[in-house]
């Protein structure tokens, strides 16, 4: 059985150990474990920031994630961004990782978020299907083209 909570300042620790396995599977370049953890301890303490920890039963993490919310132009309410969802392996395709998603879009409507965004790299197809499945899309309701993301230094 796997309990998903949301996450607490006091779990900086497990969700910087799982963003570091993370980066490491991927071969992303990444800070070490301490670090993440310590910018978990900072983020968390902000309005606006939220993360989702999934346990199994002796309370041994398997998934997490990390959701921003920020002000939006375009409605009332902030625009929610996935930053980070992962399950470990071991755990993958059982239902966890839906269930995390749905409690931080849940944690982010009760905070008056309307929308979410997640970036996904083209080709990622499993995870792209896993978002498209949950009815995120790529091209807008009533667009014929699809949404780019860039990416640029600030100076
Ligand atoms: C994407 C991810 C969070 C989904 O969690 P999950 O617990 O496996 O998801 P669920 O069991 O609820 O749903 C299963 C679906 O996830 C998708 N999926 C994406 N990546 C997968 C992977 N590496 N292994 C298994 N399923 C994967 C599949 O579409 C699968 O559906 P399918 O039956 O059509 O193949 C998880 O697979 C994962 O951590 N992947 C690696 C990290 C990643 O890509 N994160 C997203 C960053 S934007």
């Amino acid at each position: 059985m796997t309990v998903v909570r949301r996450a607490a300042v006091e779990d900086a620790e497990v969700l910087g150990r799982l963003l570091w396995d993370f980066n490491t599977e991927f071969d992303t370049e990444t800070d070490d474990a301490e670090v993440l953890a310590g910018r978990f301890a900072r983020l968390l303490g902000l309005d606006g920031v939220l993360a989702v920890l999934a346990e199994d039963t002796s309370d041994l993490a398997v998934g997490f994630a990390l959701v921003t919310l920020r002000p939006a132009i375009w409605y009332d309410g902030p625009v929610a961004q996935l930053e980070e969802l992962y399950v470990v392996p071991a755990l993958r395709s059982r239902g966890v990782g839906t269930r995390i998603l749905a409690l931080c879009r849940d944690l982010a409507r009760d905070l008056g978020s309307p929308e979410m965004h997640i970036n996904v790299d083209e080709v990622d197809t499993d995870t792209r299907r896993f978002y498209e499945r949950h009815g995120f899309a790529t091209i807008e309701e009533g667009s014929e083209h699809r949404m780019l993301c860039y990416v640029g230094p600030t100076a």
